[in-house]
């Protein structure tokens, strides 16, 4: 046979091999050629365009654990249950917790028709955590949920179908870096069941490459591959699963966090809703309570309001909101969980386009009362988290003339009487909320929103200014984050690196003059004294304690003695200015003052 010819016979016995493995209900993509990195086609980006807001589930072992490890109790996240720097269990100790794990109420529609009900636009789950424990039938490796337990069905295959039933995108995590049960894995044994010494290599080729395929080849379309912790792992590895999944399901994102910059968007640290507006395609992922992963004691459930609040203020700030249920040892949803995901649900279901296909908040920030999301129609959605005693909200720095403004009071709109003041928009609003939960005020503008992005201090509503909004002279504004218990991350900016010369300035526009209440929120060791000063030399100095976790700290009545622009300043004049660290100022009008 000459030679060309086997050549070409090869090629195309390869390219039927590579048509039978296929993933079953995917249409023909293959001419697509996508390259590594961030040139996602716009129909995989339509998840983060459109929805905005997502369900993550953390499902595994760990769950029938539940944090409670003999006779102890671990704080914090609960997946880490086995690592060292949690009980530390051994590695034969925890596969054998598999005989444990039967999740027999476990309900694949339920939990899709929870997803749907909430308001979420796909679902992406835990297919092999850190542990190495594998949640699906997989073939590649038999610590798994199908081979190793009593329970012995594969989930997924039921998820990704009742997915597709409600029409739900469906996606995986996949720790392809962290493998603590599988030799080689990154914090995992370093010798392989005979003895031998291996290295990543070894797991990335015998456990990780098999099973990234075999969850983009078995469960039909997948929206997203959510890798996790990439770590130091080698940029080759990284490359070699991102062309998997592009060559398997080119549709399917990729997260922030494969490594390399080889995902299709940004993904922020957990649990962390930025209080700046951030461009370009980004996420972000929080949790229901404190824990990804079920925790016997974490009762800590968000209350629907403040599910709105994060997936709005996420959506304003330009992102998407990924936020986790983790099922309980039974494979049910806590009922707490599930009764605030279906009363916000319920809400998204009448305001969708606050949410879907919604744009950022011109003000680039959180307003005192609320935040802004821009409706696909190009009219802004007013959300009110805080409704005035007195009728009155006032909207800064809006430049665009303001054509109608409506209050949405049950599925009707209730047209707004509206004022001016300067460069200041006041509704008047009934003294009755229309919403127990989020109140909408749409309004629409002629052409594009322009506003001026200074500091308002709001006449009615306690301001918050984060150190993000100021100017820092000889001390640094750095961001800082840490585990308030174990893997519960907290994220903020802080002004650090005090002296007696350091100090903080923000550029303010006041619409009401009067007096403020003034309070500081710092940590530091001891009594400290702050000194604030306005453009109008007006001072307010004092001492009060510090602590080491953030808390509010009265400084005093500040007074703006007019309206319009000023400038505050904040200096640190005695005591351990070291040790100090600023957060934020609050001011609070005292109306009563007047
Ligand atoms: C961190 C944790 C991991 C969790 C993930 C969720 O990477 O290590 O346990 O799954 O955050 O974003």
């Amino acid at each position: 046979m000459r030679k060309p010819f086997l050549v070409v016979f090869v090629l195309f016995v390869t390219f039927l091999n590579a048509q039978n493995d296929k993933p079953k209900g995917m249409e023909e993509m293959w001419g697509e050629q996508n390259s590594l990195g961030n040139d996602a086609p716009t129909s995989r980006t339509a998840l983060f365009d459109e929805g905005n807001y997502a369900m993550f589930i953390h499902w595994g072992l760990y769950s029938s654990i539940g944090n409670q490890w003999k006779d102890s109790t671990y704080y914090g996240i609960s997946e880490w249950i086995m690592n060292p720097r949690r009980a530390g269990i051994p590695v034969e100790e925890y596969k054998a917790e598999t005989k444990n794990f039967n999740p027999v109420n476990f309900d694949a529609t339920a939990i899709a028709q929870l997803a749907k009900d909430a308001g979420m636009k796909y679902i992406v789950i835990t297919s092999k955590h850190h542990d190495g424990f594998a949640m699906y039938d997989s073939k590649s490796n038999d610590f798994n949920i199908v081979n190793a337990t009593p329970f012995a069905r594969d989930p997924m295959k039921e998820l990704a179908k009742a997915c597709k039933n409600f029409g739900l995108g469906f996606g995986f995590y996949y720790s392809h870096n962290q493998d603590w049960t599988f030799p080689g894995g990154n914090g995992g044994p370093s010798v392989n069941e005979k003895g031998k010494e291996v290295g990543f290599d070894y797991y990335f080729k015998k456990k990780c490459l098999p099973q990234v395929k075999e969850i983009v080849t078995n469960y039909g379309d997948i929206a997203m591959v959510w890798f996790d912790t990439p770590g130091e792992m080698e940029k080759k590895y990284v490359e070699e699963l991102v062309k998997v999944v592009r060559k398997y399901q080119p549709n399917a994102m990729i997260s922030g966090r494969a490594g390399h910059g080889l995902g299709d968007y940004k993904s922020l640290g957990d649990m962390n809703i930025p209080v700046k507006n951030i461009g370009g395609l980004w996420e972000t992922v929080d949790v229901t309570n404190d824990s990804w992963g079920y925790a016997w004691y974490d009762k800590n459930w968000k209350s629907p309001k403040r599910i709105l609040k994060s997936v709005i203020s996420t959506v304003a700030r330009g992102g998407t909101y990924m936020l986790n249920v983790g099922p309980s040892p039974d494979g049910t949803i806590p009922f707490e969980a599930k009764k605030s995901l279906q009363i916000s649900g319920d809400w998204i279901a009448k305001y969708p386009h606050v949410l879907y296909n919604a744009g950022a908040s011109p003000w680039g920030h959180a307003l005192s009362w609320g935040d802004v999301t821009i409706a696909s129609d190009g009219k802004l959605n007013l959300c009110v988290y805080k409704w005035p005693l007195d009728g009155e909200l006032w909207l800064p720095g809006l430049k665009n003339t303001i054509k109608t403004a409506n209050l949405w009071v049950d599925g009707k709109k209730l047209k707004l009487e509206t004022n001016k003041n300067g460069n200041w928009v006041n509704f008047i609003l009934p003294t009755q909320r229309p919403e127990k939960l989020v109140s909408i005020i749409e309004i629409e503008i002629d052409g594009q929103p322009e506003v001026s992005f200074a500091n308002t201090i709001d006449p009615v509503f306690a301001t918050e200014l984060p150190v993000a909004f100021a100017a820092a002279q000889e001390c640094t504004i750095a961001e800082k984050k840490w585990m308030e218990k174990f893997g519960e991350w907290k994220h903020i900016e802080q002004a650090q690196d005090w002296t007696e010369k350091s100090s903080v300035s923000w550029e303010v526009v006041v619409m009401e003059p009067g007096y403020y209440q003034t309070e500081l929120n710092y940590t530091g060791e001891g009594r400290l004294v702050w000194n604030i000063t306005s453009d109008e030399n007006v001072v307010v100095q004092n001492q009060q304690n510090s602590s080491g976790v953030y808390q509010y700290f009265e400084m005093g009545l500040l007074k703006f003695n007019k309206p319009g622009k000023h400038s505050i300043t904040i200096s640190l004049v005695d005591g351990n200015t070291k040790s100090a660290s600023l957060k934020e100022l609050r001011l609070t009008p005292q109306k009563s003052m007047e």
